[in-house]
């Protein structure tokens, strides 16, 4: 397994926070913590780990965050994984990052003591992109995902197993980049897959809006595990 290699934040949640500052002892931190959602913050091209930690804090006021700077550099702005163009990826590059992007996440639920099976991801373009593909190929490592104009990362061989996986896809109508095709084949694998989807359409193109954090914020109450 790799290391922690990712350059990264982990934000503990507020009573986990508290554990820490009263030097609680790591079995009550444990406990706590397995109780706890955490989340999984995945930027876009171009962005970082500080990218999204306001809109996980939007999202949820207890969770922890964890949230990795991609590795991959794109003219000098982090992504997740390679791509030969605009929507082509570099598919081994892709199944090579998806791995340590699991690895990661597995070896930091160990370190900082959160539950995968409370784990949501939650991705921006490029980083939706990768968080689909972690729930495709490691499913193990999330027990969702909110993903933000994600498009279809790759046709799995196999279908995996997603039974008792929830996914919330908030796509744009007038996306430039992701085509309505790109989010119907993906909404096909998803549930063809056994897992939990729900679709919202936004009025917007790839960016992110209010509209996408409310929704995302109204479907993730509904599921706080
Ligand atoms: C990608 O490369 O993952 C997609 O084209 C989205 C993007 O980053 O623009």
């Amino acid at each position: 397994m790799t290391q922690i290699n990712f350059k990264h934040h982990f934000i503990p949640s507020p009573p986990l926070q508290q554990h820490i500052t009263n030097n609680f002892n790591q079995k009550q931190r444990t406990k706590d913590n397995n109780d706890s959602l955490t989340l999984l913050l995945l930027h876009g091209t171009g962005g970082n780990e500080d990218d999204l930690i306001p809109v996980g804090q939007m999202l949820s006021s207890s969770a922890s965050l964890l949230s990795p700077r991609g590795k991959v550099l794109e003219n000098g702005m982090p992504r997740f994984f390679k791509r030969l163009s605009e929507g082509v990826f570099d598919m081994e590059d892709l199944k090579f990052r998806t791995k340590e992007l699991a690895d990661f996440v597995k070896e930091a639920s160990n370190t900082y003591s959160f539950n995968l099976n409370k784990t949501i991801a939650v991705g921006f373009s490029n980083g939706a992109n990768i968080a689909a593909s972690l729930l495709l190929s490691y499913p193990e490592t999330i027990k969702g995902a909110i993903l933000f104009r994600a498009m279809v990362p790759f046709i799995p061989d196999s279908l995996p197993v997603l039974s008792g996986k929830q996914v919330l896809l908030s796509a744009g109508t007038f996306d430039p980049i992701v085509s309505k095709s790109q989010i119907e084949g993906l909404l096909k694998i998803l549930q063809k897959s056994d897992a939990d989807v729900t679709l919202k359409w936004q009025q917007s193109g790839h960016n992110l809006t209010q509209k996408d954090i409310l929704d995302s914020k109204h479907w993730l109450s509904g599921r706080l595990l």
